[in-house]
């Protein structure tokens, strides 16, 4: 079995929180954007979450402006639970809740210290199955 990879990705809006997070987090694998020129959200999603699909153990962080533009895109796929997280709290609550594999972070609301909490509680946070499963089941 393949380890598990940890994957980010953003937008233009996204890359400076980007690029603070992967000076804390160098294990991340970073899919760009790679300057702050404009771009398309939905590419770098889709980009992401290919790569997410590929293992079950693999998770992401995608960041935009919002995170709800990236919340839209990564959620269409198939096996993708992207959630929503503008604190450390719903970050964690997303894993022992949702089984998400995906933090979506929004780059213009939210402070660089919350963001790295962000992560820390999504990385770090296990699925709490029972109850949460069968409610995953049913999505
Ligand atoms: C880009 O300006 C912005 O629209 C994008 O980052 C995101 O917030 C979309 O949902």
């Amino acid at each position: 079995m393949q380890n598990k990879n940890i994957y980010i990705a953003s937008d233009h809006a996204g890359f400076d929180l980007k690029t603070k997070l992967l000076k804390n987090f160098p294990k991340i694998n970073d899919l760009g954007t790679k300057t702050d020129e404009s771009v398309d959200y939905p590419d770098f999603a889709h980009k992401l979450t290919k790569e997410v699909l590929k293992n079950k153990k693999n998770v992401g962080i995608l960041i935009c402006g919002t995170g709800v533009g990236m919340s839209i895109a990564a959620n269409r796929k198939k096996g993708i639970r992207a959630g929503l997280a503008n604190n450390s709290k719903i970050a964690r609550l997303i894993r022992k809740h949702n089984d998400a594999n995906v933090l979506v972070l929004p780059g213009r609301f939210i402070n660089t210290s919350e963001a790295k909490k962000s992560v820390q509680a999504f990385l770090s946070t296990k699925f709490e199955s029972g109850r949460h499963k069968r409610r995953i089941k049913k999505l």
